[in-house]
């Protein structure tokens, strides 16, 4: 696995990123850091290569990839033209944190990529490294999250490293990610109500949120994703949405209450009962209560006043409990307006649906 280091993103290393840029055409695997998650890429018309993502990250191939590209024009050669309400998006939000789903050209894209869907979602992320290393593979770049399945997301290059060195061709490093969590995935139906005007399905929730969706939207309902892994969703769904991601090694639950002192005394009571059991534990909670509860890992993931810093702090936060080698985590649930819907989708999922009402 190469390795390159692109310090500062403002003055990136074009030399390294077109050598990465070459691997990625000649049907070589890359992870590259974008203002999500890093990614790891490959030509998305090239199958070969795109079976190579698959097999590093131990991706079941019934799970769609996401296609990168740097200017809007490609959307052209991919995907039917979006119609207005989904160019309205695109003008608010490319480069960005939204990935649209748009029914695929025939041909456009290796068959992998879309897992047999007639449908492709596209992303341009807002990233100049990713923005670059684009450019320069002249292709549209196929990238999932370039974790092994099942682990947290990356959101820096060492992260990558732990899960994939030796089982891709290169990874660009640029530093830590900006959002944290992956991009809002949406598709736009236009038999939605019967009424005539179209429905704005969240497949995942992400960086942009649903009331910034509704604010470009005022006349089309925004319809958010389940919240609960159980509970069958009216969205046409998003394939990947259902497997277990995100998956810390221990065995996570989370607390959930309107009392702040409540969930901490359950948090901590669940805590002290692990212990005795035997269980190496982990707590995960934000700086205004990491002094509150005692466990033999405590993780202050970002400021509940803030609740962007807890995006950005979340997956390297669950990581952590794995070198910790903590066997039983104890996680504070977060308000669900604004990102607090992608965050508490992420650990929901890294609970597998574990939550526990302090009141
Ligand atoms: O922020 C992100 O989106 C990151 C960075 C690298 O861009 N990528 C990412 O990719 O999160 P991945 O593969 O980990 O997640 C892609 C999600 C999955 O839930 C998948 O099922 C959904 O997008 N998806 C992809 N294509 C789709 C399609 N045609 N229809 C419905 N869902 C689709
Ligand atoms: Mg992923």
């Amino acid at each position: 696995t190469t390795y390159w280091k692109v310090l500062a993103t403002e003055d990136v290393d074009v030399k390294g990123l077109a050598k990465a840029g070459e691997l990625l055409r000649q049907g070589g695997t890359v992870a590259f850091p974008t203002e999500t998650v890093y990614g790891l890429g490959a030509d998305a018309r090239n199958t070969e290569a795109v079976q190579k993502i698959f097999k590093a990250k131990g991706r079941p191939s019934d799970n769609p990839l996401i296609v990168h590209i740097s200017h809007r024009s490609q959307i052209e050669e991919l995907a039917a033209a979006p119609n207005e309400a989904v160019s309205r998006l695109l003008d608010a939000f490319w480069p960005g944190p939204l990935t649209v789903v748009l029914p695929v050209k025939d041909g456009a894209l290796s068959p992998l990529v879309t897992a047999g869907l007639d449908t492709v979602g596209l992303r341009m992320p807002d990233h100049p490294v990713a923005l670059q290393l684009i450019e320069a593979a002249g292709c549209p770049v196929a990238a999932p999250s370039a974790n092994r399945s099942g682990r947290p997301s990356p959101t820096r290059a060492e992260h990558v490293r732990e899960d994939l060195a030796g089982r891709i061709d290169g990874i660009v490093d640029g530093g830590a990610t900006g959002v944290g969590v992956e991009s809002t995935v949406v598709e736009y139906t236009a038999d939605g109500n019967g009424d005539g005007t179209g429905v704005l399905h969240v497949l995942r929730p992400g960086g942009v949120t649903a009331a910034q969706l509704r604010a470009v939207l005022p006349g089309v309902e925004v319809r958010e994703a389940s919240a609960h892994l159980s509970e069958p969703s009216a969205a046409p769904r998003a394939p990947g949405m259902k497997y277990t991601h995100y998956a810390p090694r221990g065995v996570m639950t989370l607390v959930q209450g309107e009392d702040p002192e409540r969930v901490l005394a359950r948090m901590q009571r669940e805590l002290d009962e692990a212990r005795a059991r035997g269980e190496r534990t982990g707590a995960l909670t934000f700086r205004e209560h990491a002094d509150a509860l005692c466990a033999d890992h405590v993780v202050a993931c970002g400021s509940l006043g803030d609740l962007e810093t807890v995006a950005h702090g979340l997956y390297a936060a669950l990581r952590e409990f794995d070198e910790a080698g903590v066997t039983f985590i104890i996680g504070e649930a977060c308000p669900e307006s604004g990102i607090g819907a992608a965050i508490m989708n992420r650990l929901r999922k890294a609970a597998g649906d574990r939550v526990i009402e302090a009141d």
